[in-house]
């Protein structure tokens, strides 16, 4: 990639951001750092395939100043997903939401505004809050910004520290909000592992309230392929939002996830809701698709699904002993 030789890529052990390292490795010749504080999310197994000249792993603190200063100075572009990601945990303790996605976010601009390195933020639909089940309307880049839970409020916050740096100091910024994403390496807390998990184990697919609320799913890989593209072809200052066409309801992905495994479709169970559950999430990606010429290339949800559901399939050892912590802490609330 032109211009983009050497790549600090934060939260890289993480599920989309090993994905992307992967996709950095093969399809462009830049070098690869990630820094990443391995918190409980982080896989750095996803990484170990890779070749060592091209990737190195710096474990730390996107937070603290002295391990971020020299690293930035020592690359020429920086694409930040670490963050505290899962809405659940930012319910149950918000403070390291607010530590990691806002003060780790502030702490990279002051020092990409140091190094006059560019700088990609990776971030959320979920900044613009929800929509009615039966609004006809998506969200766009000019969408309001109305966030409901303390994850999506810190990452809000994290965007406006990003637009603020660009325009007060000149900071060489781009922004993308990507909506679901799903595919390889994803922690069991969330959605769809979670539901895949469950029932390799016997057990059966757990929704939130009435299963209604709707996501729109992207395929980890578009979401790369999204990344790459604003890195070469993006206007600074600019917002891309990213997604894929994918609205499902909750209860339509698990159907979904039975059937590709074999199951009756009505052997879901429905638990306890999320506190301030938002109900719809949708994308145009316009800009992005025209703009930049970028085109998701998974048209179909089923088929990704049934690949993901191969791949958690292949990879228990890796998944089973997170299972056991996470199932442990959503039985404790009645999830
Ligand atoms: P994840 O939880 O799987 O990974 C996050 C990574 O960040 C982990 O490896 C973790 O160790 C690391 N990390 C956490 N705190 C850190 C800190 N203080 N310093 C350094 N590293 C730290 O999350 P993900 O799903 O891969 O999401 C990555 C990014 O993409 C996040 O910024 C998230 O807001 C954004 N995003 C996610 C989705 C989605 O569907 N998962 C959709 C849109 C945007
Ligand atoms: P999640 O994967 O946590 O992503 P987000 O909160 O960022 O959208 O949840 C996706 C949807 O699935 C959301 O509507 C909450 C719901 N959900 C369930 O119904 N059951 C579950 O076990 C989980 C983890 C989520």
């Amino acid at each position: 990639m032109p211009g983009v030789e050497r790549v600090l890529v934060t939260g890289g052990a993480g599920f989309i951001g090993a994905n992307f390292v992967r996709h950095v490795v093969t399809h462009t010749d830049a070098r690869v750092t990630v820094l990443d504080k391995l918190t409980y999310a982080a896989s750095p197994e996803a990484l170990a395939d890779l070749p060592a000249d091209r990737v190195t792993l710096v474990t730390g603190d996107v937070a603290d100043t002295a391990t971020v200063d020299p690293l930035v100075a020592a690359h020429d572009t920086v694409v930040h997903l670490a963050a505290e990601s899962h809405n659940d945990n930012s319910l149950d303790d918000p403070e390291p939401f607010i530590r990691t996605n806002v003060v780790g976010t502030y702490v990279l601009l002051e020092a990409v505004r140091k190094a006059d390195a560019r700088f990609h933020h990776v971030s959320t639909d979920e900044v613009y809050g929800d929509l009615a089940l039966d609004d006809p309307k998506r969200f766009t880049e000019d969408t309001p910004y109305r966030p409901s839970s303390p994850y999506s409020a810190a990452k809000a916050g994290s965007d406006h520290l990003v637009r603020a740096w660009v325009r007060s100091f000149g900071v060489r910024a781009t922004i993308s909000n990507c909506s679901n994403n799903y595919g390889p390496w994803q922690h069991v807390e969330k959605f769809i592992p979670r539901q895949i998990t469950e029932v390799l184990e016997g057990r059966r697919p757990r929704l939130y309230g009435d299963g209604q609320q709707v996501r729109d799913w992207i395929h980890v890989d578009d979401h790369s392929s999204a990344l790459l593209t604003i890195l070469e072809h993006g206007r600074i200052g600019e917002t891309y939002l990213v997604g894929a066409d994918g609205e499902r309801s909750n209860l339509e992905v698990a159907r979904s996830l039975l059937r590709l495994m074999g199951r009756p479709e009505d052997d879901y169970e429905l638990v306890a809701d999320r506190a301030g559950h938002d109900q719809r999430y949708a994308i145009e990606s316009g800009k992005l698709r025209l703009e930049l010429g970028w085109q998701p290339r998974f048209g179909d949800l089923d088929g990704g699904l049934a690949e993901t559901i191969e791949w958690y399939r292949a990879h228990r050892d890796w998944w089973a002993p997170r299972k056991a912590a996470t199932e442990a802490a959503y039985a404790a609330k009645g999830q």
